[in-house]
Formats: structure tokens, C-alpha cells, sequence
């Protein structure tokens, strides 16, 4: 269990429609600081938020995290890109910049500050998604695949130290990710902040967030053709 009362939290991504959202939750919950990590950072009207300049595709830039948010005792792994295009025809640019940015750049922030989360015997969030576990996002599912075991590989490291390790799968959240695409019927981004929190409080080891992800999830157990039933022969 990992309170959110007088934590220090650093989100990545602390601009987009996810990450706003899970800054504004976390202040409320009693956060003491959370660092608020993006490209291009702005001000925040709470003075709890820290705004904080972070590319997580620049090795330089994580090499000074642990200077700069050394106090961190939740890290959310939040920040990343959807490119559109298939794995064999788009710019292969395209397909190793959303590996970059989605499961190289958790993975390495992680290892900066995984020393803070110890010594704090904080928490680590992930975000991954449904399409962790379903391909129509080529290779943004690709690398939310990789995050979900990377996670789960993280937890098993991090766990024997007291540090809690939170996967998170949601399906269509109404954020600028999803821009052009109907609204209707997809999670809130605040709703979603708020099952985070949640499950952080209750010390979960993964939550998923809707009934889309949670039939998405059950179906991996079925034969590959129960996701895609383009597979079988007509
Ligand atoms: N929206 C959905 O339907 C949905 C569903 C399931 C899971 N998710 C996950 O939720 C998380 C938040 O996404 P969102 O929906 O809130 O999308 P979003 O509004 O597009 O936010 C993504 C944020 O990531 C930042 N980012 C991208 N590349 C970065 C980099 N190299 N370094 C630092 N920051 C970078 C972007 O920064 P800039 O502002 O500088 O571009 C943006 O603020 C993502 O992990 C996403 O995969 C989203």
C-alpha cells in the first residue's frame, strides 16, 4: 500500500490529458510535491507542482534526475506516442521512436530513480494499456507489450525492497492521444487518475480499468483467433 499523503511523485508527460489529470489527482490526495515532467514544462497554480524539464528519450537528461528529483517516492511512467502506420510499411524512424520513447525510456528512468523508490519504499506506476495486450496499435502495441513485461520484470526486482510496482491498462481515454476519434462512451482521463490512486492506496499490483481491458485481458488465455477473427477462415 503507498499513500499518496506527503508523497513526492514524478510524472512524465505531466502536460498531456492523462497526465494532468493524475497531477491534479495526486494534489488532491495530499501529495507533498509532484514533479511535473514534460518537454516543454509550464507553471502550475499549485506551488506543490515542480515543473520539471525531461525528455525521456535523452539519456543526459535521466543521468540528472536523480539530482534534481533524488526526493522522488512515486515515479509514473506516463509519457508516450502513438504513431500511426503498419510495422511493415511505416518509417522504420517511426517504429524505433515509439520503442524509445514508450519502453527504453520507462525502463531507463526507472533504473535513475530506483534508488530513491528504495529508499523510500515508494512506488513505481507504468502506463500501459489494452493494447498491451491487443495489436491493432502495431507498434505502439508493440512497445505497451514490452512495458507490461518489462513491468512485471521491475516488480519482481523492486518488490523484495518494499517498492510497490502498479501496471495499468485502460482502453480509450478521452485525451489528446485520441484526437479525431469519438469521445463517446471513452474513460475520463480524471476517472482513470482516480483508479490509479486507488489501486496505489490499496497496494495492487496492476489495475485495469475497464470492461474493454478486462475482456481484452481474459481472451489471451483463449486461442489467438478469440482476439482476432480475421484469423479464421471464412
Ligand atoms: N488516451 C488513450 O486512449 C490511452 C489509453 C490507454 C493508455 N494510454 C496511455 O496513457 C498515457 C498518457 O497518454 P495520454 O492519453 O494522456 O496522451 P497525451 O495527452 O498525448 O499525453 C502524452 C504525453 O507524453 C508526452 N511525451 C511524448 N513523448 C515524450 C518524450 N520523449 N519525453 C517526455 N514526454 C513525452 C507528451 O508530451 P508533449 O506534450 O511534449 O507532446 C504528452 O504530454 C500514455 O502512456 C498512453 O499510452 C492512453
Amino acid at each position: 500500500m503507498t499513500s499518496l499523503n506527503d508523497a513526492t511523485v514524478l510524472v512524465t508527460g505531466a502536460n498531456g490529458g492523462l497526465g494532468t489529470a493524475f497531477v491534479e489527482a495526486v494534489l488532491a490526495r495530499g501529495a507533498r510535491r509532484v514533479y511535473a515532467a514534460a518537454r516543454n514544462p509550464k507553471e502550475w497554480s499549485d506551488e506543490r507542482a515542480v515543473p520539471l524539464r525531461l525528455d525521456i528519450t535523452d539519456p543526459d537528461a535521466i543521468a540528472r534526475i536523480a539530482e534534481q528529483a533524488g526526493d522522488t517516492t512515486i515515479l509514473v511512467n506516463n509519457a508516450a506516442i502513438y504513431p500511426k502506420g503498419d510495422l511493415l510499411t511505416a518509417p522504420i524512424e517511426d517504429v524505433t521512436a515509439v520503442i524509445d520513447t514508450n519502453l527504453l525510456g520507462p525502463i531507463r528512468l526507472t533504473r535513475a530513480l530506483a534508488p530513491a523508490l528504495r529508499s523510500a519504499r515508494g512506488a513505481l506506476v507504468n502506463i500501459g494499456s489494452v493494447l498491451s495486450w491487443f495489436a491493432v496499435g502495431q507498434a505502439h502495441s508493440v512497445s505497451k507489450a514490452g512495458l507490461w513485461m518489462a513491468t512485471n520484470a521491475l516488480r519482481l526486482e523492486l518488490v523484495p525492497d518494499g517498492v510497490q510496482v502498479l501496471g495499468v491498462y485502460a482502453g480509450p481515454t478521452d485525451t489528446p492521444m485520441q484526437a479525431g476519434n469519438d469521445p463517446a462512451g471513452m474513460n475520463k482521463p480524471a476517472d482513470v487518475a482516480a483508479a490509479i490512486c486507488d489501486a496505489l492506496e490499496a497496494g495492487e499490483h496492476e489495475v485495469l480499468v475497464d470492461e474493454l481491458t478486462r475482456k481484452v485481458h481474459s481472451a489471451l488465455s483463449a486461442p489467438v483467433t478469440a482476439l482476432y477473427p480475421a484469423l479464421t477462415p471464412q
